[in-house]
């Protein structure tokens, strides 16, 4: 059960435990984590799913697909370095600790 910790735009940090196995972005949405979308449900065809990955976390993370790459290029908030959608970052135990922000828009 990776703890997950989520950054706000208004810079609150919110906690949880998640399940591993399941996206990011599953976990964050059953949270009631405000501020991801995923209209696509998970399909990487959206980009309202977006996150700024914590910087020490990057490496850490199987590199994005071609799909999510290209998807990427459509977030309401332009692209950062450390851009993810958090449909496609599949959580494992590794990832205990994982810290993403949200971005101001989806
Ligand atoms: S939920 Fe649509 S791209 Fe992630």
């Amino acid at each position: 059960m990776p703890d997950i910790s989520f950054i706000t735009p208004a810079g609150d940090v919110v906690g949880f435990e998640a399940p591993e196995g399941v996206s990011l972005m599953r976990a964050a949405t059953g949270f009631g984590i405000d501020g991801i979308i995923a209209e696509c449900g998970g399909q990487a065809r959206c980009a309202t799913c977006h996150v700024i990955v914590d910087e020490a976390w990057v490496d850490r993370l199987a590199p994005p697909s071609d799909e999510e790459n290209e998807m990427l290029e459509f977030t309401a908030v332009p692209r950062q370095p450390c851009s993810r959608l958090s449909c496609q970052i599949r959580l494992t135990a590794e990832l205990q600790g994982l810290v993403v922000q949200l971005p101001e828009l989806q």
